[in-house]
């Protein structure tokens, strides 16, 4: 059950990178829990494993495997592997993610090329990649990209940020137009403020964002999840391109009081 909706993915094999924490780790349990065989990747291959672990233990179907997005030969590697543990491939979530804070004026370029290479590049490898054996296996699949609220509105310290979600937003509509006469969709979610950690970020900074979120409070990897599995699931079966805004209405307007 998630928000009041239980959601059904027995029979499907979901693949969920950066799973071994934080949201991606919400994703992989929403999935494990509504019945998929889950794949969940992670450049830290133990974390994933120990996620996956915890499921099984839960009697629910995960594997852990290590990936670093960012690189070819080791997407093609994880490819190979998930297909033939978990027999097939539905459903692709590109979660893993970086967000370091540097001015422009002072931002070091392996630092703009380590973001894009995560943020853009690893979903275009991954995306590529499981598309190729969805569309060789005619599987009517879903790719589901995770971007942010960044990709809309500026973020001073994130350029390379801000950046990479813009572009995977388009990225999202381009890959869908392509992807349609195969049955595959493509969509994107774009979280706002989500608590992932206590500690996520400092106090007088979430002070300042909660004046900021007409709903009041933060999200949660759990409102993420939800949102992801809607939009993979048969529900969400004509949607397609199009990136959901999931953020307590953070985006709507500007929060100042009324002239009076
Ligand atoms: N937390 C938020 O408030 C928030 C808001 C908007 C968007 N997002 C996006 O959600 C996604 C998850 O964010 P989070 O807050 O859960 O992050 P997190 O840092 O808690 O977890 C990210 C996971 O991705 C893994 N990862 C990093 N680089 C990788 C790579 N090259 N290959 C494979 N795995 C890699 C990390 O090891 C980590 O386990 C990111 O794409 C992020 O940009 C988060």
């Amino acid at each position: 059950m998630d928000g009041g909706v239980r959601w059904d993915f027995a029979g499907k094999v979901a693949l969920v990178t950066g799973a071994g924490r934080g949201i991606g780790q919400a994703i992989a349990e929403g999935f494990a829990r509504a019945g998929a065989a889950v794949a969940a990747a992670d450049l830290d291959g133990a974390r994933a494993e120990a996620v996956a672990a915890d499921l099984r233990r839960q009697g629910l179907r995960a594997r852990g495997y290590p990936v670093d997005v960012a690189d070819r030969g080791a997407v093609l590697d994880l490819m190979e592997r998930v297909v033939p543990d978990l027999q097939g491939l539905d459903i692709l979530v590109n979660n893993a993610g970086i967000y370091p804070n540097a001015p422009v004026l002072d931002m070091e370029e392996a630092e703009w090329d380590r973001v894009l290479a995560t943020n853009l590049k690893g979903p275009f490898l991954m995306s590529q990649a499981a598309a190729r054996l969805m569309v060789a296996r005619r599987t009517e699949g879903a790719i589901v990209n995770i971007a942010s609220t960044a990709a809309r509105s500026a973020r001073i310290g994130a350029a390379h940020y801000c950046a990479s979600k813009a572009g995977l937003v388009m990225f999202t509509r381009v890959l869908a137009m392509e992807l349609a006469p195969h049955r595959i969709r493509v969509v994107g979610v774009a979280p706002g403020l989500i608590r992932t950690r206590e500690d996520f970020a400092p106090g007088p900074y979430v002070e300042a964002a909660l004046r900021m979120i007409p709903m009041q409070r933060l999200g949660t990897p759990a409102d993420i999840a939800s949102a992801v599995m809607f939009v993979a699931s048969g529900a969400a079966g004509y949607v397609t391109g199009e990136t959901v805004f999931v953020e307590g209405g953070l985006l709507s307007g500007r929060p100042l009081p009324r002239n009076t």
